[in-house]
């Protein structure tokens, strides 16, 4: 049994919602509606008073004759504010229908009726039932307000293809059968997705560099490593998912991007280096998983180096900076470091704790490169995060998703701990 908010906006399609709440309440469910000022212009509220059995809202400043309840809960014995209460009481907030102008109302969090003013307050799943006529619902402006919703974390359904509820009208902007919308309201309460809910790193800036660094022999060859990315742009969608604000360096990563995430470029390890170095100015936290290379071609040739007449050839290499080393003099108190730390075999764990000390880092990443079915292009991983003055931890192994996550949700804590000592 659900407790299901009815918000009714003005569309002809509104007869079908009276259906819709008839349905969900032979289910098992229990219903409350409220309605847009214009939407009693299609159907009056007695009709949802009676299928319903609670009173019928039109505005906040209606008082609430059952005091925000459902037909299931006692009326407290005080007025609240209806709409606050409403969206408390309520398991899911189902707009239907919703026209062209209270979806836009909603994409622009406005508040000025019943319907929207739930919108706004409700921290429950939310689901919107479009239902217009085919032209308003194709119109730039209304897809744009649907894609800003659907971002937000709303459902916002597919209106059906067909004969639209205006004679002669046909197109796409149909309201869902009430059957299959009570469907999408019962599998949206299963989802649990609470729009507008804060995430647990909103406001984080994070630099994630990743890839292997090319530096040039000649114009076409250049030194190299395995390195994938694939690790690096891990982290950075488990960040971005989290609510991060995330700038990714790649380097050399033909992988596919993440709209919510900003990514630049390089190539060569000077090229990271300038990049990161002006970047992580402005960033909380800071993740190199990108393989940098050690060593660069002294002397690169402009052009092809040709074979003819050689039997052989040697390139000189001279050491790369490096990056992370080099950052501490830009550090400022609260900023988390993290490396990470590619070593083969029972070295591993001696090598990552020295990387840690001398690089100056808050956390390093251990993974063995001597095991095949870990690392570099493989899609699993399995690692050892060492932090400072605590015991290595070793979580299961997993996909490079999951493992990031795990990544993710340590940096979390040491964002946490790092900013509270930052600000004693
Ligand atoms: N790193 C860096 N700059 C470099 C090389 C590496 O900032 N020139 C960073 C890597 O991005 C990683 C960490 O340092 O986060 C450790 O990299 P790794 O290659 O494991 O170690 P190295 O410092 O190169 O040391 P070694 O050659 O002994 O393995």
């Amino acid at each position: 049994m659900a407790r299901i908010l009815l918000g009714v906006s003005g569309g002809i399609a509104a007869y079908k919602s009276l259906e819709f709440a008839r349905l969900a309440i032979k289910a098992g469910h229990v219903v409350r509606a409220v309605q847009t000022p214009d939407s009693v212009n299609f159907v009056g509220k007695a009709s949802f008073e009676g299928i319903t059995g609670a009173p019928v809202l039109t505005s906040q400043f209606e008082r609430d004759p059952a005091g925000g309840a459902f037909p299931d809960q006692q009326r407290p014995d005080h007025d609240p504010i209806s709409h606050l209460e409403l969206a408390a009481n309520c398991d899911v907030y189902v707009i239907a229908p919703a026209t062209a102008n209270t979806i836009a109302k909603l994409a622009y969090g406005m508040a000025d009726n019943m319907v929207t003013a739930l919108a706004l307050s409700c921290r429950k799943p939310i689901v919107v039932a479009p239902a217009m006529n085919n032209d308003m619902y194709l119109n730039a402006a209304t897809r744009d307000n649907i894609e800003t919703l659907r971002s937000r974390g709303i459902t916002v359904l597919d209106p059906g293809t067909g004969e639209l509820a205006s004679k002669g009208e046909y197109g796409i902007g149909r309201l869902p059968e009430p059957s299959d919308l009570l469907t999408a309201t019962v599998r949206a309460i299963a989802r649990g997705e609470v729009p507008f809910a804060p995430k647990s790193l909103d406001g984080l800036k994070m630099l994630v560099t990743a890839g292997g660094t090319r530096e040039p022999i000649d114009s076409v060859r250049f030194v190299g490593n395995r390195s994938s990315g694939k690790m690096g742009f891990a982290v950075a969608d488990a960040a971005a998912a989290r609510g991060a604000e995330v700038t990714v360096v790649a380097a050399n990563v033909s992988l596919a991007r993440n709209a919510d995430i900003d990514y630049i470029d390089v190539s060569t390890a000077a090229e990271l280096e300038s990049v990161v170095r002006a970047e992580f100015v402005k960033s909380d936290a800071l993740v190199m998983a990108a393989a940098v290379a050690d060593f660069r071609p002294a002397d690169p040739e402009d052009g092809k180096i040709k074979k003819a007449g050689r039997t052989g050839m040697t390139v000189e290499l001279v050491a790369t900076s490096d990056v992370l080393s080099g950052l501490q003099d830009l550090r400022e108190p609260g900023q988390v470091v993290v490396g990470f730390a590619a070593e083969a075999g029972e070295a591993l764990l001696g090598e990552a704790r020295r990387k840690l000390e001398s690089k100056g880092l808050d956390m390093i990443v251990a993974n063995d490169i001597s095991e095949p079915s870990i690392g570099f292009e493989s899609d699993d991983n399995e690692i050892t995060l060492l932090v400072e003055g605590c015991e290595p931890e070793h979580p299961p192994r997993g996909t490079k998703s999951e493992i990031a996550n795990v990544i993710v949700g340590r940096i979390e804590s040491l964002v946490r701990t790092q900013g509270d000592s930052a600000r004693v």
